[in-house]
């Protein structure tokens, strides 16, 4: 009796792993090197929703590479291949603005002057820029810099080889690239009301019913991969504002972003650029479309008119925000009019250029004087941080972050230009 249980159970036993491996295409010659090669992998996949359907190593990258002699001829799958058989969510994507982050990137002048580590290298801005469907172009400039990975963006937010949709729904999965210093969303969320509500609920606190919304639920609402917002990065849009000094002030911010000449105030190519990957909104049509949007998702959970009054004040902090920085830019324009500071060779004119960042010096680019590091700061980290801050209802972002430095950072500038001024005469 003992003999033929244990019989039935070997046989069994077999049956279900020889079954398994047919079904789950488990002996996969992928599979069985890898298993040793990289087991952690093999284990990853094992968890996904595609082993169970039965879609293995070969489905994404080919079958010409079998053995440790011919690693050279695996296929490493872009969007497209993720696109055959998820286009729903493909064409949602390719409308989106995660996909210009590496047309956008390397539209940058900075990109340019900085290592190449930092960016195809995929550490530094190539690390969160790498999103986006990339042109063939793209992809033959990274291969010939030596760059082997980096062809594919959906594995961004569902990791692989899980490609778990859980894992892209928490908002951790957004965090990795909306942190630090110009873009601290995660920060400002986590630590405000949505946020800490929404942790909350996660470990038990709150009933899974409670309200909490995540950054998915407000940026991807009901499960889109299109992503953008009325005022975007740059915090500027088009046409401009009817009050007088809103609009000067805005004219004078586009000029330090290099899209309007600083003699002329005619556009420069720039703005073709900027045009291109929908850095802004150019109408007021597309602008109050996407605020429209963002109140349908408020009024969820809030009356409209309270979404309504919660945006509008954070339109209004933009423009205040504005007035300081345009004042604090005009200080250091004036700098280079009266020569005490002089153009780098790389600037097409005497002005500030928010669009070379920091300026490291590296190549032919002289390092930025200190002013303009702080005049840079205040955009790039203060100005950012005051108004997102406010649409991420984050008190003590929006104001000792944010407004708070603003006024320092202008003090800071009026102070260091007069002691320019001063040292300047003297040397004369
Ligand atoms: C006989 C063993 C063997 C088989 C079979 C095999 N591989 Fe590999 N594979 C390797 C080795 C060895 C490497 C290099 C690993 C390393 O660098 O650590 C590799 C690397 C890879 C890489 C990464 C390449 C890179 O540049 O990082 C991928 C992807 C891959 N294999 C997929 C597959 C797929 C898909 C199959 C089946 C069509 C397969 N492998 C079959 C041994 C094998
Ligand atoms: C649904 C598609 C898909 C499947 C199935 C898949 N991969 Fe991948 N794999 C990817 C993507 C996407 C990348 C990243 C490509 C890039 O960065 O250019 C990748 C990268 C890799 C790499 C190189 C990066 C690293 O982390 O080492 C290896 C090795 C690899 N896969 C092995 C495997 C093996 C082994 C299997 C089967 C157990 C498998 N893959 C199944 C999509 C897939
Ligand atoms: C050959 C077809 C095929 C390819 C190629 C493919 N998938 Fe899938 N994927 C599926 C199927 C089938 C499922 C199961 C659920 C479904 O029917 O949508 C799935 C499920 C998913 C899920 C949901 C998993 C969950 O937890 O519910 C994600 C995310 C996903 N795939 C991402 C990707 C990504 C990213 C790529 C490219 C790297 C890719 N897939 C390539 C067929 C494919
Ligand atoms: C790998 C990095 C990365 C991850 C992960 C990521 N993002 Fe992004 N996100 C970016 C980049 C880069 C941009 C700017 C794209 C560009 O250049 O146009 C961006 C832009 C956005 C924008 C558009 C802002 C605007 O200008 O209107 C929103 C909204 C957004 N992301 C939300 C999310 C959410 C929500 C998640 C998580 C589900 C997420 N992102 C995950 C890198 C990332
Ligand atoms: C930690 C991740 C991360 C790093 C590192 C990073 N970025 Fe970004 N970048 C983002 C995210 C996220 C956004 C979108 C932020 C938002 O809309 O608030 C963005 C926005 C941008 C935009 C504006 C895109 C648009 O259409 O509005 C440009 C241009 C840009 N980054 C260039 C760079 C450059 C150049 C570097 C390196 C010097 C860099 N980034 C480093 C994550 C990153
Ligand atoms: C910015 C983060 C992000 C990126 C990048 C991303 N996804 Fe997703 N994806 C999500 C989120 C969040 C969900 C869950 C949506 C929901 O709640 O229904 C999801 C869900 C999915 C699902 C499951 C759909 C379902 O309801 O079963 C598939 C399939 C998928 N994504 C494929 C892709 C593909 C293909 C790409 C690349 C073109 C991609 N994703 C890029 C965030 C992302
Ligand atoms: C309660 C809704 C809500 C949640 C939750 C939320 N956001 Fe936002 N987000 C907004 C609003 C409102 C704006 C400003 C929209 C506009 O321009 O009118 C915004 C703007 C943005 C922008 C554009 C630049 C900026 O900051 O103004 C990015 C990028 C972004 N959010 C990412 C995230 C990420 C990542 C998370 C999660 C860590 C998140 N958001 C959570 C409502 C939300
Ligand atoms: C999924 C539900 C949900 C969504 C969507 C949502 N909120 Fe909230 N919000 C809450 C909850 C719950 C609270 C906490 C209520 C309280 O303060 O007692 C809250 C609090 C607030 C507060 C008060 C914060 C404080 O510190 O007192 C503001 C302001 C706010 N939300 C604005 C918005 C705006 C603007 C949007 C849309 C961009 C939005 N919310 C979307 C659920 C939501």
């Amino acid at each position: 009796m003992v003999k033929q249980i244990c019989l039935f159970v070997l046989v069994f036993t077999f049956l279900l792993i020889f079954f398994n491996s047919i079904l789950f295409s488990d002996d996969e010659p992928c599979v069985q090197c890898h298993i040793k090669i990289s087991p952690g992998q093999v284990a990853d996949w094992r968890t996904s929703q595609h082993f169970e359907e039965g879609i293995t190593c070969s489905t994404c990258h080919g079958e010409e590479h079998n053995s440790k002699e011919n690693v050279n001829l695996v296929q490493f799958p872009d969007e497209h291949v993720c696109g055959e058989c998820h286009d729903t969510q493909f064409e949602q994507f390719k409308k989106g603005k995660h996909n210009f982050g590496w047309t956008s990137l390397n539209a940058l002048p900075v990109t340019h002057v900085e290592p190449d580590e930092l960016m195809e290298g995929g550490r530094g801005c190539g690390g969160c820029h790498n999103m986006g469907i990339k042109t063939e172009a793209q992809k033959k400039e990274l291969r010939e810099k030596g760059y082997r990975y980096q062809n594919n963006s959906c594995d961004e937010c569902h990791t692989r080889h899980s490609f778990s949709k859980k894992e892209a729904q928490d908002p951790r999965a957004c965090q990795q690239c909306h942190m630090g210093y110009d873009h601290p969303q995660w920060e400002m969320w986590s630590s405000a009301k949505h946020g800490t509500r929404w942790f909350a609920k996660e470990n038990g606190r709150l009933p899974k019913e409670a309200a909490a919304p995540s950054c998915q639920n407000c940026h991807l609402p009901n499960g889109t991969h299109e992503n953008r917002t009325a005022w975007g990065f740059l915090g500027v849009r088009l046409p401009l504002p009817e009050n007088p000094q809103w609009a000067a002030d805005r004219i004078t911010i586009l000029k330090a972003l290099g899209v309007l000449n600083p003699e002329t105030g005619k556009p420069t190519p720039r703005l073709e650029i900027v045009k291109a990957v929908d850095m802004a909104r150019l109408t007021d049509e597309a602008w109050q479309k996407e605020r429209d949007k963002m109140i349908e998702t408020c009024n969820k959970c809030h009356s409209k008119l309270y979404a309504q009054e919660q945006l509008e004040m954070g339109d209004a902090i933009m423009k205040k925000a504005d007035r300081l920085l345009a004042q604090a830019i005009d200080i250091v324009a004036d700098l280079y009019k009266d020569d005490i500071l002089k153009k780098p060779d790389n600037y097409s004119f005497a002005y500030p250029d928010f669009l070379y960042f920091m300026r490291t010096g590296s190549g032919n680019l002289k390092q930025a004087s200190y002013i303009e590091q702080v005049l840079f700061q205040m955009y790039m980290k203060h100005r950012m941080r005051t108004y997102q801050g406010f649409f991420h209802v984050n008190p003590d972002y929006a104001y000792w972050y944010g407004w708070a430095m603003m006024t320092k950072d202008l003090g800071e500038i009026r102070e260091l230009a007069e002691t320019m001024r001063v040292t300047y005469k003297l040397k004369k």
